[in-house]
């Protein structure tokens, strides 16, 4: 608690003091009265419901895309084919979030393409919902090479859209796949197993984490295994299903 309170004093700070550059007309500063009126709200929680708000507090979509650019902040740059930002509905009140772009991904742009993306789309569908109505996006957006799992290093250069992206989105719920989305983004170290099946506090969003479609796939020859998996799932989809409305 006392750690938060600190925080929100440090924004605060930095807040007033952009506010005075920028107010004093210093060059180097975005001074426009969209920026002046996203520092006024930094370090307030705002709700997501609250559109007209968000549209100030946030940026969207398209900006995040054009910053992130042609992306060379990390090596994954050197051997993808595509950047794979993110797809869906830039309002979604639901966001998938995956762990990293696969051979699919990287091959045409778009998120949970492959085998697994087809998984979660029939997940989705299961929830009455389509992959248009959510928001997919993952913590990396290139694919480490041999689709092995991205380094620290490579998570914390990149995750910085992947929060921006989620502010810009504001869901009422984050689903995390998989532990390395869980893990990062709860920024905790146990196992899925154990971080699975409830709600999180995620940057004022509610965060669950449940298994990852490849998890399942990978089990499809241990059948015990395979639809323990698969229920877990769908129990943990269910609890979204309920905070959403959905019967
Ligand atoms: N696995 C993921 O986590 N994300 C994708 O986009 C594809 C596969």
């Amino acid at each position: 608690m006392g750690q938060i309170r600190h925080f929100i004093a440090i924004t605060e700070e930095i807040k007033n003091h952009l506010q005075f550059l920028a107010e004093s007309g210093c060059p180097g500063f975005d001074c426009s009265k969209e920026s002046l009126e996203i520092i006024r709200f930094w370090g307030k929680r705002v709700s997501p419901h609250r559109r007209q708000t968000k549209a100030i507090v946030s940026e969207n979509l398209e900006a995040i895309r054009r910053n992130l650019g042609d992306c060379r902040r990390c090596k994954l740059s050197h051997s993808r084919t595509h950047i794979v930002f993110g797809s869906g509905n830039p309002e979604a009140r639901l966001v998938f979030v995956g762990d990293a772009p696969g051979y699919d991904e990287d091959s045409g742009g778009e998120p949970f393409a492959g085998a697994s993306g087809e998984l979660l789309t029939k997940i989705i569908q299961a929830m009455k919902l389509s992959r248009e109505q959510v928001y997919l996006c993952n913590i990396v957006k290139c694919r480490p090479p041999g689709t092995r799992d991205p380094e620290p290093g490579e998570i914390r250069i990149c995750l910085p859209f992947l929060k921006r992206q989620l502010k810009a989105v504001s869901p009422e719920f984050v689903c995390t796949l998989g532990a390395l989305a869980a893990q990062t983004l709860l920024e905790k170290t146990a196992p899925v197993s154990m971080l699975r099946g409830r709600f999180y506090d995620c940057m004022g969003f509610r965060l669950i984490p449940t298994y990852h479609p490849e998890d399942i796939l990978r089990e499809k020859d241990n059948l015990p295994e395979y639809n323990r998996l698969r229920s877990s799932v769908w129990e943990d989809i269910k609890k979204i299903m309920k905070g959403l409305g959905i019967d």
